[in-house]
């Protein structure tokens, strides 16, 4: 409880139950709305959108206070109710507590920067099959659509290091499932006027029948998998998963816990790193400066074969480049918190029941942490510029003890596919084009990224 009376209240936009925040978030969009209230009110504002007390976090020392310092005072509970019901279940990404501590600690061996490298050989794989496909549109010039391309290839990466899924049809029939239930999930939390999910409206038929499509799906790779012998079971996640057992209690995770965990992988590790690939050729196209020296690195260091995973240390500009796209374009250019009691940031009260929402898309522009914060320069991310800078003041993967489980998982998938792609490739605007973001619980360009495939 806040006693003090020096507590200061937040700044922010001050109208009648955020009527007008609302409209003027649906008339300009979410991204103009927060940059002017930025300009006006500073590194932590609060927005009244309807029924909820919105706190927004820019400033990394805040960043860190929500993440790290009290990170047990904000967690993630009602938020994340629609998604947790339509789409995750119990699965790590919404889970709590003991729950949450205990898949932590069982799932983390698996995705540590030498755990992932597990995963190289299909990221490989997948890369180089996408080239030879791309062999053909590029000697036609073919205009594709840039993250269609990259979604392919991630959610086949993804889905074969979980359950080794093999089938192209089956892997982009999962896909699409998941994209409706993920639509779903997240236009119910938009939207507090929708009907009860069990009427039998279209968008409600077509939530369920994904729904019950991916499940059986994963039900069936489940009853597969127990009725083999454990020594013949495939090296993925899923296996992994199926048995790892509690240091502790020596517990294994239960069928309903292994399907929802299996999801949540899916649910979080495809669209983001495809995201992060849009925005890199996006990126790339605007600056041939950076263009240039990634070119250089690539020619300098690999030949015509492909590379491996010790190519990738003499590839540091590469590894740069995509860093630099997740601090100016973040996939995920917010994530929430729900606020357990009342608190105190740098003198301002923070509300019991409000939700924080930590805006790295606005920290990554930040001035005084980013010198000519819009220009994009993958050598930011030398290692000593990295050290001098505040932790917090780069957060795509979030921050603290909940940061992104797959983020060495993402790293390594989007340095070997641009490692590969941007040797042979230069994806180029069609003319006259020009992005427009949107930003919402993920950035996405609005209008699309069609680009006209050329060889180099
Ligand atoms: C560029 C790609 C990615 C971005 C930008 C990203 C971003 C994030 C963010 C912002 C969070 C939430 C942090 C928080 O709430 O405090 C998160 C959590 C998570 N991500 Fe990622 N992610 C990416 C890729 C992946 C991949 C490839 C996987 C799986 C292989 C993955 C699995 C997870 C999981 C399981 C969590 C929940 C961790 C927990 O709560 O303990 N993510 N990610």
């Amino acid at each position: 409880m806040v006693t003090n009376i020096s507590v200061k209240p937040l700044p922010g936009p001050k109208n009648l139950f955020g009527l007008k925040n609302i409209r003027n978030i649906s008339t300009e969009g979410f991204l103009k709305f927060l940059s002017e209230n930025w300009q006006e009110y500073g590194d932590i504002f609060q927005v009244q959108v309807g029924p909820k007390k919105l706190v927004m976090v820019i400033h990394p020392d805040y960043v860190r206070h929500v993440t790290m310092t009290n990170s047990d005072n904000y967690l993630k509970l009602e938020s994340y109710d629609g998604v947790r019901k339509y789409v995750v279940g119990d699965g790590i990404i919404t889970s709590e507590g003991e729950l949450w501590r205990r898949q932590r600690r069982l799932m983390a061996p698996y995705y540590t920067p030498r755990g992932v490298q597990e995963f190289s050989e299909i990221m490989l794989r997948d890369t180089l099959a996408m080239t030879e496909r791309w062999e053909q549109l590029a000697a036609d010039h073919a205009q594709v659509e840039m993250f269609d391309e990259m979604a392919l290839v991630t959610a086949s990466i993804i889905l074969k290091a979980i359950f080794s899924t093999e089938s192209n049809d089956e892997i982009l029939e999962i896909k699409e499932y998941v994209e409706t239930m993920i639509a779903y999930a997240s236009s119910s939390m938009n939207n507090p006027f929708t009907l009860p999910d069990w009427l039998p409206t279209e968008s409600n038929k077509a939530f369920w029948k994904a729904h019950d499509r991916v499940h059986s799906y994963i039900n069936e790779v489940l009853d597969n998998r127990f009725a083999m012998d454990e020594s013949n079971y495939p090296n993925d996640l899923l296996s992994k998963l199926i048995t790892s057992q509690d240091a502790e209690t020596g517990e294994r995770m239960s069928r309903d816990l292994l399907r929802d965990e299996a999801l949540t992988n899916f649910f979080a590790g495809y669209e983001t790193s495809a995201r992060t690939m849009s925005h890199i050729w996006y990126a790339l196209a605007l600056n041939p400066d950076v263009k240039a020296k990634l070119h250089q690195e690539l020619d300098r260091e690999l030949g015509n074969e492909a590379p491996t995973l010790d190519d990738l240390k003499r590839l540091p500009y590469t590894l740069r480049v995509v860093k630099e796209a997740l601090r100016l374009y973040p996939p995920a250019p917010m994530y929430a918190k729900d606020v357990v009691d009342d608190d105190v940031i740098d003198g301002y009260h923070i509300e019991k029941g409000s939700v924080m929402m930590l805006l790295p898309y606005f920290t990554h522009r930040h001035p005084d942490f980013w010198p000519d914060p819009l220009r994009f320069d993958p050598d930011r991310h030398a290692p000593e510029a990295d050290k001098e800078r505040h932790a917090q003041a780069y957060h795509p993967f979030g921050s603290g003890q909940r940061i992104c489980l797959g983020n060495q998982f993402s790293l390594l998938e989007t340095h070997i596919m641009l490692a590969i792609l941007a040797k042979r490739f230069d994806p180029r605007f069609v003319p006259g084009y020009e992005a427009a973001f949107k930003f919402g619980g993920l950035l996405v360009i609005e209008n699309g990224l069609p680009m006209i495939l050329e060889h180099r």
